[in-house]
């Protein structure tokens, strides 16, 4: 083919086209290109630059935007109220260097952390250490609060915990269900995870603590906040920027809708009401993320992947908050809790009033409105630990975090660093929990915390299609603050139309 348009084929280029799916397509191709163009031999670098050429023409790029002349939002003249806890945020505050002090500190810290908010439970008091449990006579009831070591089934069938605290190690009996009490205490332990922190009431029979309950920290019931502003949140993660799977057609149709540019008159009286907009991680797609990601990336660039972020957030009206938190997908460190997005990636956004960055974990409110984000990392772990969860449902296991009030109960699950305190502690009782991570929208209301998945902006991926999960992409969930309902937006059709979720009530 090459001889007869007079090119010679040069050895490498020849091993190169057989690396690539369609080499004769290809090969018609640079022959097609080299017309005119003097050429005798047919290298290598030539070949690679139409794939590159090819490459670049397939990226998408954020369309302009410009805001309706008429369009009058809601939230344009309302002043926002956000209030940023640094303290549980890691961002600027890592003191780890791996040292064994640094894990047995972080579990201290775990364990005392945990215990406050079992305290406060009236259910769980006069809580001993196992210290004292030497000391105790033979029937006398206790509560002990300690750090799952281990479980493993007996040869009869029941259950030993080993219970740790900062002053030994318990054995905690659970027997496997000889009367309705048992029973009933036995089902609750199969939720037990290592290394999580709970209470177990039980009476002492020296060696052994004999469970009466099982106690999780949990949340109290109340009802939903009120705020009286009519004044939505909208919730994103996941969007991926720089995988060739990235959604960008709806991901601009999204930034159109947000400036008033589409949609009906109610879809645009919606839009207008969002005052806040929350990005709970996996911004970009990253590089070097999982082997031979490379062949899956449109822009192969971390600070163009960035870049490209900043353009659709600038697009962003500014009177809208912004807040942007990474996961495990950013280019920060891999381990939790990460600290914010640097300043050097997202150059184009530093020192923009209503662009927010945070770390991940991270704590704020919003209107009052207590607001845990996290990206959800740990949420494999918890659905591969627990029975009955998957990924279709992600408001199951997030619940099991709130319950546990930990973002990361299973060490080990997801990388995490030994800090001097364990930011993964869910330390305040949230209103709103917001994750990512699963690529599934999901919601539920329980004890009046409103739980939000708010899935992704990324096509299914081969990964995905080999675990038969099938994600809900460009599903975008706004939380009315004053009418305390969610709706969300389906900016995956061709009409944006909204759609209301079934919000379980737990
Ligand atoms: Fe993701
Ligand atoms: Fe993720």
């Amino acid at each position: 083919m090459f001889n007869d348009a007079g090119l010679v084929l040069s050895p490498d280029a020849l091993d190169f086209l057989k690396t690539r799916p369609d080499p004769v397509g290809l090969a018609q191709q640079a022959i097609e290109l080299s017309k005119g163009k003097d050429l005798f031999v047919m290298e290598k670098s030539f070949i690679e630059e139409i794939l590159k050429e090819d490459e670049d023409r397939k990226i998408p790029v954020p369309v302009e935007v410009k805001r309706a002349i008429d369009y009058n939002p809601a939230s344009k003249d309302a002043v926002p109220h956000i209030r940023f806890y640094d303290e549980n945020d890691v961002s600027g505050q890592s003191k780890c260097s791996g040292t064994i002090q640094d894990f047995v500190g972080y579990f201290r810290d775990r364990v005392a952390r945990t215990r406050k908010i079992l305290e406060a439970r009236s259910n769980s008091k006069g809580i001993v250490t196992t210290k004292a449990l030497k000391s105790f006579t033979r029937g006398r009831d206790m509560c002990l609060v300690g750090i799952v070591n281990s479980k493993r089934t007996t040869r009869k069938g029941d259950l030993l915990v080993e219970l740790e605290d900062e002053e030994g190690v318990a054995k905690v009996w659970i027997g496997k269900g000889r009367n309705q009490q048992e029973k009933r205490i036995f089902q609750k332990a199969q939720n037990l995870l290592n290394d999580e922190v709970l209470a177990v009431e039980g009476k002492w029979s020296d060696p052994f603590v004999i469970t009466t309950d099982l106690v999780w920290p949990d949340v109290p019931i109340r009802n939903p906040k009120e705020v009286d502003k009519d004044l939505s949140i909208a919730f994103v993660s996941d969007i991926h920027i720089g995988s060739k799977l990235f959604m960008e057609d709806e991901f601009n149709r999204f930034i159109q809708w947000i400036n008033g540019n589409t949609g009906s008159e109610r879809e645009k009286e919606l839009a207008g009401k969002v005052k806040y907009i929350l990005m709970a991680g996996d911004v970009v797609d990253g590089i070097g993320i999982y082997p031979s990601q490379e062949n899956e990336l449109s822009i192969k660039d971390i600070y163009e992947q960035y870049a490209r972020l900043a353009k659709h957030v600038l697009n962003i009206p500014e009177y809208i908050e912004v807040i942007i938190a990474p996961g495990n997908h950013d280019a920060v460190r891999r381990a939790e809790p990460q600290p914010r997005l640097p300043e050097e990636l997202v150059e184009q956004l530093n020192g923009i009033s209503n662009i927010h960055l945070v770390g991940n974990p991270s704590f704020f409110e919003i209107e009052g409105l207590k607001t845990y984000m996290y990206h959800g990392t740990s949420l494999d772990s918890v659905i591969a630990a627990l029975p009955g969860m998957g990924y279709s449902n992600p408001e199951k296991p997030m619940l099991e975090l709130l319950r546990r009030r930990n973002f990361s109960p299973i060490y080990g699950g997801n990388p995490i660093v030994p800090e001097h305190r364990d930011y993964m502690v869910m330390e305040h009782v949230p209103d709103i929990l917001h994750m990512g991570h699963v690529h599934k929208n999901g919601y539920d209301q329980y004890h009046g915390t409103l739980i939000i998945n708010s899935g992704t902006w990324q096509a299914q991926t081969d990964f995905q299609v080999k675990q038969g999960h099938v994600p809900s992409p460009c599903l975008l969930p706004i939380y009315n603050m004053r009418r305390r309902d969610v709706s969300v937006i389906n900016f995956g059709k061709e009409l944006i139309s909204e759609e209301k979720p079934e919000v379980n009530n737990s």
